[in-house]
């Protein structure tokens, strides 16, 4: 890639670059129970059977009524897929199974204390209670189809109740990762435009039990300063007969939902019938500048490839027990815990804790009593789990299909160890890469049909089309070795519709790059740029070297550079901050943070940590950065501005390159100096 000069350093940039690797057969035990077996399904979704061939996703589902037409493009590149189209997800996650599957559990609940037995919810249980809550929103809350609502939980069943609930009437649930702050929070209300906040007195996480109310009141405060008010806040009790947080609840605003819930009980609510093309949620994700961008998801379009995608690439059959460790919060939930699995009739586990508590067997031993046949985490908890705990997998009676990472490029050596040690060398893994705006996988192997490569997410899926270009637009095929900008030549059902109120910030971001013809209704003219630097080898393999933007990806999470930078200069000592990515061996990256003080404050240990702090207090503790490093000035051009670049390849330990467009050149030893002690 083309370094900018005044660019910071990119992830792409100090991406490993890995030699090509072996290629692993996937079992033919695997391969005969396989759902998709068939190798002609490529050209069935072939460009030239394109948009039709989503056909087949979409006969997955249960229609009230057919689409008129398959993708419309009227509005690009704003496409609207299964346009006319009604549908109801909620229906298609719970009711469509109760003829064949009403006593087979739709969810596993673990909670982190392993003294509490297992909660197994059935299919009719879960009915029963998303229709119950549905009616609470409705006559209680007040709300109907169309109104965004703001839900900030953990990982309980409250929470997939509580989405479940809102697609069953077309309410556009905005649920805020649980480890987020109040102020992440209270971001999101305002952008999304929530009046209600959904929300819980506490949870399990790490041993501890977390006051997880407080945020709520953070949250509604900061967002009325700004405008937006809250009118009601619903709390669910994680134990239903108990209020277990130390924050008061106020009175006239915040309602227990479990005590409500008594009131609804055998309410049953007629599913709405949805537009295939109305929202069914928003996921709010980094961007370049410092505010959140809510991804807004269609109902038909992102459930018929999300379902689609689960059932092919992660290979899930009713009768399976598939186990997503993701975080609901994040897109990875959404599609693979709760819409995917449920859609397909599966039965899907939820853990509330973190992998290794109490002990660095505590996965396995869920997965053994469980019987989970199917897998799904991210590199940074397989590196966690290797590092913690290499033998317990051993030690446990348990058996994978598949496994499927997601989130970040994977080392082909950590790769080996997840296939031999956690997949005893029986299970398949899909490596695949996708992004919160893209509903689900772009890129991966089809597990039957594919050979596995370490290190490599895997060819474009049915349907999907990358393409590498270079800065001008050239395409970087195989030959050329190079690694560039990847981008989808066609839209695809699971695709985000627009960023919530900011169509123009959609189409510079995601699609301006590299159309040629900006008046144009004809998809061709429109690729999707992702974001990220890949390169592509001779067998059509994608390999994901990292992002190209202000963004840094922690633990398979993304995190915007301005959004650590902005709030650390809140603090008010700080005159100037730059935050770089930093190659860690956990968390694939980590935000190193540089700050310049104002005149007349010194740099202590004690301002460093407050600073650190207040980064935590904003974003929330995924954020915290690996160091603060206070330095006397940054290094900046001569137009003034900073040259993150420099600082990144200080923090990584590599030549800084070229600084004879520095005004400040002596800085640079200065802050070098202080960083390798
Ligand atoms: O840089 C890519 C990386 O994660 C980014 C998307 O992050 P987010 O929207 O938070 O969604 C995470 C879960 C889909 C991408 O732009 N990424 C995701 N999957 C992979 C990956 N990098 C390499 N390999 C992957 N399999």
């Amino acid at each position: 890639m083309a370094e900018k000069e005044t660019g910071q350093l990119s992830e792409a940039q100090i991406a490993v670059h890995w030699r090509e690797e072996k290629y692993l057969h996937p079992s033919t035990k695997f391969i005969a129970q396989a759902n998709m077996t068939d190798k002609t399904i490529c050209d069935r979704f072939s460009l030239d059977n394109f948009p039709d061939c989503f056909k087949e996703y979409a006969d997955l589902l249960d229609w009230y009524k057919y689409w008129d037409t398959i993708l419309d493009t009227s509005d690009a590149p704003c496409w609207k897929w299964f346009a006319g189209g009604k549908i109801n997800a909620a229906y298609n996650c719970v009711d469509r199974h109760l003829d064949k599957h009403k006593n087979k559990t739709a969810i596993h609940f673990v909670s982190e204390l392993e003294s509490e037995r297992i909660e197994h919810i059935t299919y009719q249980e879960l009915y029963v209670r998303v229709n119950e809550v549905a009616a609470l929103l409705q006559d209680f809350a007040g709300l109907k189809k169309g109104d965004t609502v703001t839900l900030h939980l953990p990982m309980t069943p409250d929470l997939p109740i509580t989405m479940l609930a809102c697609a069953r009437l077309g309410i556009i649930h905005c649920e805020v990762f649980g480890g987020f702050s109040g102020r992440a929070c209270a971001d999101r209300i305002i952008d999304s435009k929530s009046n209600v906040l959904i929300t819980i007195d506490g949870y399990h996480r790490g041993g501890r039990f977390i006051d997880h109310k407080k945020n709520a009141d953070t949250a509604v405060n900061l967002a009325k300063k700004d405008g937006q008010a809250v009118d009601k806040v619903l709390v669910w009790h994680r134990y239903p007969e108990k209020y277990l947080s130390p924050t008061p609840m106020v009175e006239g605003r915040d309602y227990s939902i479990n005590d409500l819930l008594k009131n609804y009980r055998g309410k049953r609510i007629e599913p709405v019938q949805m537009l295939a093309e109305d929202p069914l949620f928003l996921m709010y994700t980094s961007g370049t500048t410092g505010k959140p961008k809510g991804c807004q998801h269609s109902t038909g379009g992102y459930l018929a490839y999300a379902t689609g995608t689960s059932k092919y690439v992660q290979d899930i059959h009713p009768e399976d027990v598939y186990w997503c460790m993701a975080d609901i919060g994040w897109i990875t939930g959404h599609s693979y815990i709760v819409y995917g699995p449920l859609a397909l009739g599966a039965s899907t586990v939820i853990y509330e804790g973190v992998p290794t508590y109490p002990d660095a067997g505590r996965c396995w031993r869920i997965a053994e009593e469980l019987d989970v046949n199917i897998f799904h985490t991210a590199p940074t908890v397989i590196r966690a789990l290797r590092k913690v705990g290499p033998d317990e997998p051993a030690k446990y009676n348990y058996h994978f299909k598949l496994m499927t990472t997601v989130g970040e490029p994977i080392e082909p050596e950590v790769w080996r160890w997840y296939y031999k040690v956690i997949g005893k060398s029986e299970a398949v893994i899909v490596d695949t890469w996708w992004q919160t705006e893209t509903g689900g996988f772009l890129c991966s192997t089809m597990p039957a049909t594919n050979l596995m490569k370490p290190g490599s997410a895997g060819p474009g899926l049915p349907g999907i089309h990358p393409v590498i270009y270079d800065e001008d637009g050239n395409e970087l095929n195989a030959e050329t070795g190079a690694a560039g900008n990847i981008c989808i030549r066609n839209p695809w059902p699971g695709a985000f519709q627009t960023i919530w109120g900011d169509r123009d910030r959609y189409v510079s971001n995601y699609y301006a790059r590299y159309c040629k013809n900006k008046d144009s209704k004809d998809w061709r003219d429109w690729p999707y740029l992702a974001g990220d630097a890949a390169m592509v080898a001779k067998d059509g393999y994608f390999r994901i070297l990292g992002r190209i933007d202000d963004v840094i990806n922690v633990s398979g999470h993304r995190l915007g550079t301005k959004e650590i930078e902005s709030a650390s200069l809140d603090i008010v000592e700080v005159a100037e901050a730059a935050v770089v990515p930093v190659a860690d061996d956990m968390k694939g990256t980590v935000p190193d943070l540089y700050v310049s003080l104002k005149p007349g404050y010194e740099p202590t240990e004690e301002l460093a940590s407050r600073i650190s702090e207040g980064v935590c207090e904003a974003i929330g503790k995924i954020a915290r950065p690996r160091k603060v490093w206070i330095v006397n000035d940054m290094p900046k051009t001569r137009s003034g501005k900073i040259m993150r670049r420099i600082l990144g390849a200080i923090s990584n330990g590599k030549d800084i390159g070229d600084a004879s467009t520095l005004a400040n050149p002596e800085i640079v030893e200065e802050i070098k100096k202080k960083v390798s002690n």
